[in-house]
């Protein structure tokens, strides 16, 4: 259903192609109503230019390839430098050609540029007097824009007093957060208005928007600081003068938000395969970012080179924007389908209209659960917004209201579990069935006995289906019971096959506790966390007495994830009873337990003296001990030499029995990243941050006593 470029074959198609465009762009600046997603545009625009280059003399001069990209919404406060928009590439060797043509025109290489993320809103100028932010303005058609005014106050980062009293103009983006946009279609349905499509539009119609009966909160990112005619002419020299990085310090240091300390920061690249590196960088976290972003921004840093750069009527010349592929296009919702996972929770996932993001065909996106379709108003048959960024899973947005066509009907939820027809457990927002892990039984063993689990190797999931079918094994620890009699009257099971599996099987009893417990598959809990709880209480009996409050003692555990522990460990008690029955290892080698007895109850390494409140299992974590010690590392791109075997969950383990904590992204905490082959995003990220960084042989050495 994404409307694709009109064909463009004479002079009248181009008219039309040329008043869709015009139309959409003012829908998009003026509170995003287009019924073409941004990848459609482009294409659209493109097509236009295209035809233009073969007809110069028939030109429409309303065309938008000739003008200030969403020049359409009229504006009564003029702007005292034009607010341009941006030119556009889109491969390496658009780049390329946009630097050797900058090259060109100011006589020099350019050496540096600053690279950050095209953020995703709108553009708006907030002018401070005095340090006092007196008016804040759209850009509405370049020249002159919307007084949105009325918004100062709810916009996240754009403090209504800088830190020092200068009269300048700061530019930037408006835009909402993720859980900005999430707030803010809850809070709009909730007073029956209709849902945003995306957070772009949210944010559009939000800064427009006067006197709602709520505010909702937005955020801006600054990326431009100028002068005004009443700045003094000493701070107007110095803006002029300074590098975009310093610029951009500076507008952090008046107190205004900036992608600084976001993962997609502004960094200076000092040659062109420098940025396209950091685009690649950039693309590859943009999934992960709480903010939307449509690209990556280049600019020249150095003043120079801007100076000698200028600007066009339309943008200008000393910076481009390098576009990523379309992350969000429009398609229908066809279909709600209800799945239950392994440990029994139901649920919902969205069939599409097949369309094509980034590359690869969607026809299924997922959906929370029953209370946030709900929430978003989500209908069948519904025009609905899907983004996909990265390898991320797709993702319904929103619906796209103003496009419905009045025929779309309520989705069903279902009465019963949809796999097995038992009740369903809905005190939860995730509903469960009633079963739990037993209503899927199969996808519940096959996750136990993986690779990060158990490792039982020879039993796939046709294995377990046959088990499962035979009456032989209705949970985890019949596993560990089988006999070779049973195994080999199924079929395709040889003699040499069964005994691989016992002797497999076999080898998973002694497993680390840790793996026994992510076996079990307790919500809330994935590996590192179990990690972490079994090194904490070193046995399962200790995990078992503990109460919410000792749990909450184990790295990482909140309130409320550890009170959800304790009781899924309660429910799955009999299973744990079974397992130590049929011989399976609970403990955690090299986690010493506490004396036996002791009732400490507060992990004073911490600080936290306890409060009496741990109960017989107040279990204080062995002193951290291991080369590791009190270290956060980060382990990244292929590991070789000693290590080469090991999956990154395993060099997870070792890291934490040699005494540190894993992790998974680079920050300011990481103490060290063991960079292996082909590592990327998080090396480039530690050698910005300067984190220490060890190649997989040197980090083998450092661990060498603990690698199994
Ligand atoms: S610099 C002269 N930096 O993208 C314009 N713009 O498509 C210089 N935008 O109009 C703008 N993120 O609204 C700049 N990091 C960034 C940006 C950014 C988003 C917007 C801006 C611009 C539009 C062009």
């Amino acid at each position: 259903m994404t409307t694709s470029a009109a064909l463009i074959v004479d002079a009248p198609s181009y008219a039309r192609a040329v008043d869709t465009a015009v139309d959409a762009a003012a829908a998009y600046y003026a509170g995003g109503t287009s019924p073409l997603d941004d990848d459609a545009y482009d294409r659209l625009v493109r097509e236009i230019a295209a035809w233009e280059a073969a007809h110069p003399d028939q030109v429409l001069p309303r065309s938008p390839t000739g003008k200030v990209a969403g020049g359409a919404a009229e504006g009564d406060v003029p702007h005292t430098v034009p607010m341009l928009s941006l030119d556009n590439v889109f491969s390496a060797e658009e780049f390329t050609a946009w630097t050797a043509s900058l090259a060109r025109r100011i006589g020099r290489d350019v050496t540096r540029f600053a690279v950050g993320p095209k953020l995703d809103g709108l553009a708006v100028a907030a002018r401070y007097t005095e340090g006092r932010l007196t008016r804040l303005i759209t850009r509405g058609d370049g020249t002159a824009g919307e007084d949105v005014s009325h918004a100062i106050g709810t916009v996240e980062g754009l403090p209504e007093r800088l830190t020092e009293p200068v009269t300048l103009e700061v530019r930037g983006e408006v835009l909402m957060t993720t859980a900005q946009f999430t707030y803010a279609n809850e809070v709009r349905t909730g007073h029956g208005g209709q849902p945003f499509a995306n957070p772009r539009n949210a944010a559009a119609g939000t800064l427009r928007a006067r006197e709602r009966a709520y505010t909702v909160p937005m955020t801006f990112f600054g990326y431009g600081l100028l002068a005004l005619p009443d700045t003094d002419p000493a701070t107007a020299d110095r803006l002029g003068a300074l590098t975009y990085g310093e610029l951009m310090s500076l507008t952090g240091e008046l107190g205004v938000h900036t992608s600084a300390r976001t993962a997609a920061a502004d960094i200076v690249a000092e040659s062109a395969e420098r940025v396209l590196e950091r685009v690649a960088e950039v693309a590859a976290i943009r999934a992960e970012l709480p903010f939307g972003i449509d690209g990556v921004v280049v600019k020249a840093d150095l003043a120079a080179d801007r100076h000698a750069a200028g600007s066009g009527s339309r943008a200008p010349r000393w910076a481009v924007a390098y576009k990523l592929p379309a992350a969000e296009k429009i398609t229908r919702l066809l279909d709600v389908e209800w799945n239950v996972g392994r440990t029994g929770i139901i649920a919902p996932r969205a069939v599409l209209e097949p369309v094509v993001l980034d590359g690869s065909t969607i026809t299924y996106a997922t959906l929370h659960n029953p209370a946030d379709i709900t929430r978003r108003d989500l209908r069948l048959g519904d025009p609905v917004m899907v983004l996909r960024a990265g390898d991320v899973i797709p993702r319904v947005q929103a619906p796209v209201a103003h496009l419905r066509t009045g025929a779309e009907r309520p989705i069903e939820f279902p009465a019963r579990c949809p796999r097995c027809g038992s009740d369903i457990d809905r005190r939860e927002e995730r509903w469960r069935c009633s079963q739990g892990r037993t209503c899927h039984l199969v996808a519940s063993l096959a996750y136990a006995v993986g690779r990060d689990q158990l490792d039982i190797e020879g039993l796939g999931s046709t294995r377990i289906v046959q088990l499962v079918d035979a009456g032989l094994v209705t949970d985890l620890a019949d596993l560990f019971t089988l006999r070779r009699d049973q195994l080999l009257a199924l079929e395709r099971m040889g003699e040499t096959s069964t005994d691989n599996l016992l002797a497999a099987i076999g080898r998973a009893k002694q497993r680390p506790l840790s793996r026994v417990l992510c076996a079990l598959g307790v919500r809330g809990t994935g590996r590192s966390i179990s990690r972490r709880i079994a090194r904490h209480f070193a046995t399962m009996d200790r995990i078992r007495a503990a109460d919410a409050a000792a749990m909450q003692r184990v790295d990482g555990i909140g309130p409320e994830k550890a009170a959800a522990i304790v009781s899924e460990l309660v429910v799955l008690a009999p299973l744990v009873d079974k397992l130590v029955a049929a011989g399976v290892s609970m403990t955690e080698p090299g986690a010493t337990p506490p004396p036996d007895g002791e009732t400490v109850t507060g992990d004073t390494a911490d600080g936290d003296t306890g409060t009496g409140d741990g109960g017989a299992a107040g279990a204080t974590a062995p002193a951290p001990g291991g080369p590791l010690a009190g270290m956060r590392v980060v382990v990244t791109g292929a590991m070789t030499g000693p290590l080469e075997r090991l999956s990154r969950n395993e060099m997870n383990e070792l890291v934490e029995r040699a005494g540190g904590r894993s992790s998974s992204s680079v920050s300011r905490k990481t103490s060290l990243v063991v960079a292996g082959e082909g590592a990327g995003s998080k090396r480039a990220k530690a050698e910005e941050l300067g984190v220490r960084l060890a190649t997989p042989d040197e980090f083998a050495v450092l661990v060498g006593d603990f690698l199994g």
